[in-house]
């Protein structure tokens, strides 16, 4: 038997066409056409989440229609608080909101509705979680852009210019072609099984340590360090011990993330405006001994677990906060799935025994 090359974790293999977002290994990332930077620097998040779930930037009409639908469907059923109190308390946030996501009622009818609603809800199911678990009373908020809005649901605090650096991270983490989540969500909807469920099935994928986790990871070692020589010993060591550091490399990007170095100018201002210029020194000393040493760059996620500490939110949000803004990104990759279904059903090598008998 002819055996074909495996090509293991799909890297490099082209398994469909899509509309939504592209990549490429220079360092380039479009949504629709768009340079993801410039939406960042120049869109809000309505604007942008309606160009990559409709394919084109609203008109006045549709974005005060996107922006009605993303605050109605802001709220959460009151039972589903009661719900959250009898999960234990030390619950993870993203397993908390992927086990409500799974089973909460959905009012909006077509499958956009459905998939836009449970993206809506995930700020309030994250805040709600993250203060029931320290005996707080859930916080009300209706107000304001989406992101003004998660940023208060975050923290608790209106502070406009700090929503804004939320709302340029979220722009930056909406859509990125066929990552693992959005590839498991797209497997899910080839079975055509539910909006409900394949999201449900993203929730879980984002979850690892190697994607989306990968986030709620880089302060624990990030804020051991006193100093930049302390940073590039803890990397030289790393390395020589062959383990990996969380916020590095990418299946894609191998010279640079174009969302990392976005960030990263960003948290240059915004550490110096925070009093917090030695933690950007020592970030930059450990990505540049990365790349000194083993040509790996920093991904989005090592300068966005930064932003996001310097705002004051705690970082079991990490991952939630990128799967909240990844769900739409998501919407649009299901819609585009079952819009031209075929199963996603790929053929294997088998290497066990053969001729057993019993
Ligand atoms: N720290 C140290 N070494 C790393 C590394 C990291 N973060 N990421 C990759 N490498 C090394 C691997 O050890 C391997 O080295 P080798 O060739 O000497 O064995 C080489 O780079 C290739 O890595 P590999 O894991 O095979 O590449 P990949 O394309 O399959 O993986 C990631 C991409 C994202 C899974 C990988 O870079 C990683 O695990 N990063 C850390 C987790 C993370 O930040 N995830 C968020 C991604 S946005």
């Amino acid at each position: 038997m002819e055996f074909e090359e495996v090509k293991k974790g799909l890297a490099g293999v082209i398994v469909d066409d899509t509309a939504i977002a592209s990549t490429d290994s220079s360092g380039t990332l479009i949504y629709r056409g768009y340079v993801a930077e410039e939406l960042a620097e120049r869109s809000t998040f309505e604007e942008v989440a309606h160009l990559v779930v409709y394919g084109h930037l609203p008109n006045k009409k549709e974005r005060l229609k996107f922006s009605n639908l993303l605050s109605r469907n802001s709220r959460v059923a009151p039972n589903i608080d009661k719900i959250m109190g009898l999960l234990p308390r030390n619950a993870p946030a993203i397993d908390v909101l992927r086990s409500i996501v799974s089973m909460m009622p959905l009012n909006e009818n077509e499958d956009d509705g459905k998939l836009l609603e449970i993206a809506a809800k995930m700020p309030r199911i994250m805040s709600d979680w993250h203060r029931l678990s320290k005996g707080s009373l859930p916080l009300r908020s209706t107000d304001g852009t989406y992101a003004e809005r998660f940023y208060y649901l975050l923290t608790g605090s209106k502070n406009k210019s700090d929503a804004r650096l939320l709302e340029e991270l979220l722009i930056l983490y909406m859509e990125h072609e066929f990552n693992a989540s959005t590839f498991t969500l797209r497997v899910a909807a080839s079975t055509l099984t539910d909006p409900q469920a394949a999201m449900t099935a993203a929730l879980a994928a984002i979850k690892g340590p190697l994607h989306g986790g990968a986030n709620a990871e880089i302060l624990d070692y990030l804020l051991q360090m006193k100093s930049t020589s302390e940073a590039r010993r803890y990397v030289d060591a790393k390395l020589r011990k062959k383990e990996k550091i969380m916020g590095f490399g990418h299946r894609i990007y191998k010279n640079k993330d174009p969302r990392a170095q976005y960030l990263k100018e960003r948290l240059r201002v915004f550490a110096a405006a925070k009093g917090a210029e030695k933690l950007y020194d020592i970030a930059t000393a450990i990505e540049d001994e990365m790349w000194k040493m083993k040509n790996i760059p920093a991904n989005m996620d090592f300068y966005a677990a930064i932003c996001l500490y310097l705002m004051g939110i705690d970082s079991s949000f990490n991952t939630p906060i990128f799967a909240a803004s990844r769900s739409f990104g998501w919407t649009a990759h299901y819609l585009e799935q079952v819009s031209n279904n075929k199963l996603i059903r790929p053929s294997s090598r088998y290497i066990g025994p053969v001729g057993m008998h019993l």
